[in-house]
């Protein structure tokens, strides 16, 4: 399910600076009948990918726990290179919905999240309520952010977390357009409220199902000192309690089969098709 650039190197036809171009959605429309007699040497190297790609796909143990942290708003200057520094000790992969304002100062960051296995999703250009915007400004928003994810990793956003969480059907029909799938949380930190390291691991430990438990998408910002903080506490006692971290992809193939384009996931189980 990640994103193939091969497309995006058609300029786009509306005349955009950058040659971001979203997937089709229907990925069968160009797929030869049975009864052809060769196999275009393109599809036969994507069958090829494909085998490959479930051969080694990670396989994990009957019952063994995951969860996804996910981080939005940055990349922060400071904080995001110390919080890929302790993932990275940890041999933990994260989910980071850039925004494109942060993402265009620094590129560096979002190519060494790229190269250390973590997955990179749009949170859109200038952080806007998509609800709230004309359409012309809603494909800018996530063109723009698009645009420039692809240019810093050579691919665009695998995944669209709209900014506060807030979506329509217009936004899942145009996501669903692009390919892209979205994920919001089932746990929400409040880092962003509380600055408070104690605070975020009490929200993040809570009993019941506002809580870290197997399959949770975790809402975390890796724009500030504290919120990196209580990430490494928490990451160390999530794997001391047996969980599997895992970025959002991750989670949706094992537990759903895939994330399909254009619906809402909050956890490996729950989403949203429509509002
Ligand atoms: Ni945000």
């Amino acid at each position: 399910m990640s994103w193939k650039a091969s497309s995006s190197r058609r300029r786009r036809k509306r005349g955009g600076r950058t040659g971001w171009k979203a997937r089709p959605g229907n990925c069968k429309a160009g797929r030869m009948s049975s009864s052809a007699s060769w196999t275009k040497p393109t599809q036969a190297l994507s069958e090829a990918k494909q085998q490959l790609a479930a051969l080694t796909a990670v396989q994990y143990p009957e019952g063994t726990k995951l969860a996804a942290l996910t981080f939005d708003d940055g990349p922060g200057k400071n904080t995001t290179p110390r919080l890929l520094d302790e993932l990275k000790k940890r041999n933990v992969r994260a989910t980071f919905f850039v925004v494109g304002t942060n993402a265009a100062k620094y590129p560096d960051l979002l190519k060494r999240m790229d190269a250390e296995g973590h997955v990179i999703g749009t949170h859109t250009y200038a952080h806007k309520n998509l609800t709230k915007v004309t359409e012309e400004q809603l494909h800018s928003e996530v063109e723009k952010c698009s645009a420039i994810i692809e240019q810093a990793v050579g691919h665009g956003p695998a995944l669209l977390r709209p900014p506060g969480g807030n979506y329509d059907n217009r936004l899942l029909a145009y996501c669903k357009e692009l390919g892209l799938p979205l994920a919001n949380w089932s746990v929400d930190t409040r880092d962003w409220e509380s600055r408070n390291k104690e605070a975020i691991l009490a929200a993040a430990f809570q009993k019941g199902s506002y809580g870290v438990r197997d399959g949770a998408i975790i809402l975390m910002h890796d724009i500030y000192e504290s919120t990196v903080d209580a990430a490494i506490e928490m990451v160390d006692r999530l794997l001391a309690d047996g969980y599997t971290l895992v970025t959002v992809p991750e989670l949706l193939r094992v537990r759903a089969g895939g994330a399909q384009a254009g619906r809402m996931y909050y956890s490996d189980t729950r989403y949203k098709d429509s509002v």
